[in-house]
């Protein structure tokens, strides 16, 4: 049973990119190994520290970000928006419910992408799928479907300066509770949906206010005027994440250098397989996706590989069943956790189980179906008296047409070509989003 940031090279993987330049790749991935780390490994005990209060009950995640970040769509305000919209939601739920909010971008590395087939076909041509960012270009032909290692140090310092960023807005002024009206995004400011986040905003002012008049400012009390806003992505192109695997001076222990957080996708969660073999050896606060085919043996089996001295805060279990499937799915799951005394924190994913295809070709989800997962899982929570420590969302701070209906922007299969902008899966656009933490804020 030894382990080593390579082992999971002995193991049958999915999911993987044919790199036809093996000298080139080696070189890549020589230098990743000698390029500096983008967390700490303090940070990420902290995060499963946070974990644990999850666990609790006493704190509740919003997890959030694109299905693909991209080299193109690279830029300031494309990160800072979804910051605002991470720090409005935070607010909602936190306001309504008392609990602290864990939050986490899905970004600064979420670039690798599980297909549903290896090849894509359009007008007779058959070529490579697009694998996300890191691995090969979007365009379809044939040059740029190939698998480029150097896409890998591109991504490495993307994800740098994506990172930088967010340390420098969660640090710098802009996650001041005294700003909270200054996250509202211009174009839902005169929405009824940014209409209610204001009422929220001046009951914080209030709040702001009379602690101010009790001695606590944001000068003296950094905890008013910062925050912290973790990483991840999917861990899904191993021989970059081995790379970035380094061993912790402070206590011996391996850990993923390259996001706080990594997760296993529900293409890739074999309990033989290769993620798994890599994942059990890295002490970062770890998901797993937990979709339909599922088996609650199969579950158990899986939850005590990956949390083996069954760790609080350790191991979050990422549902994504689908609003139609989670009733029959989830409880027997759930059950089979419960009984085995297994410390998991569960969060729901109400994205990757409802997706649909329109006639037109976009690939879209209706927030009714989200909307309907989301509520499920919390009722299913109350009925067996454990924990909904979650939300794992695809989201943006743009206003993009990607996901049909909801109250506050009700978006029709005839809208979804005037933005769509996402480079994978349709994501929830700020005004969506924002609704949905309304919804969750009346859940607890
Ligand atoms: C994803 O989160 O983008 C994803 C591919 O999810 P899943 O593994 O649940 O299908
Ligand atoms: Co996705």
């Amino acid at each position: 049973m030894s382990w080593s940031p390579s082992s999971w090279r002995e193991f049958p993987i999915k999911q993987q990119p044919e790199y036809k330049d093996k000298e080139t790749l080696q070189k890549v991935l020589d230098a990743l190994k000698t390029y500096p780390p983008l967390i700490f490994a303090g940070e990420a005990r902290r995060l499963k520290q946070e974990f644990a209060k999850v666990a609790r009950g006493e704190a509740f995640i919003i997890q959030g970000g694109d299905c693909a970040e991209s080299f193109a769509a690279f830029n300031a305000d494309t990160i800072k928006n979804l910051f605002k919209l991470i720090l409005q939601m935070s607010v909602v739920v936190a306001y309504s419910s008392g609990k602290s909010v864990v939050k986490i971008g899905r970004l600064a590395g979420q670039f690798a992408k599980p297909r549903s087939s290896d090849f894509e076909e359009k007008d007779g041509v058959k070529l490579p799928s697009y694998r996300g960012d890191i691995i090969n270009d979007i365009a379809f032909d044939a040059k740029a479907r190939e698998a480029d290692p150097n896409r890998m140090i591109r991504a490495y310092f993307q994800a740098a300066a994506t990172m930088n960023l967010l340390r420098a807005f969660s640090r710098g002024g802009l996650a001041d509770l005294n700003q909270v009206h200054q996250w509202n995004l211009d174009f839902i400011k005169n929405h009824p949906i940014g209409q209610k986040y204001e009422e929220i905003s001046c009951q914080i002012d209030k709040a702001m206010r009379f602690l101010k008049a009790a001695g606590l400012t944001s000068e003296n009390t950094p905890q008013l005027r910062q925050t912290t806003v973790y990483t991840s992505h999917e861990a899904l192109l191993l021989p970059y994440e081995e790379a970035l695997t380094r061993l912790d001076s402070i206590t011996n222990e391996w850990y993923n250098t390259s996001a706080h957080m990594l997760w296993i996708g529900d293409r890739t969660r074999d309990i033989n397989g290769a993620h798994v073999e890599y994942f059990r050896g890295i002490h970062n606060p770890i998901g797993c996706k937990v979709g339909p085919s599922m088996q609650p043996d199969e579950l158990v089996e899986l939850v005590q590989k990956l949390n083996p001295n069954n760790e609080k805060g350790k191991l979050n279990l990422i549902v994504r069943m689908g609003a139609k499937n989670i009733d029959a799915l989830f409880p027997p799951l759930l059950e089979a956790v419960k009984e085995a005394k297994l410390n998991v924190v569960w969060t729901i994913d109400p994205m990757h189980g409802n997706v649909e295809k329109t006639q037109d070709g976009f690939k879209t989800r209706d927030f009714e179906n989200i909307l309907s997962e989301v509520k499920s899982f919390f009722t299913i929570h109350k009925k067996y008296g454990t924990i909904a420590g979650g939300v794992h969302l695809e989201m943006t701070g743009e206003d993009v047409t990607e996901c049909t209906g909801s109250a506050s922007c009700p978006i029709t299969v005839d809208d979804l070509s005037s933005r769509y902008h996402t480079q994978c899966d349709p994501r929830l656009n700020a005004k969506q989003a924002l609704e949905l933490a309304f919804m969750i804020s009346e859940n607890f």
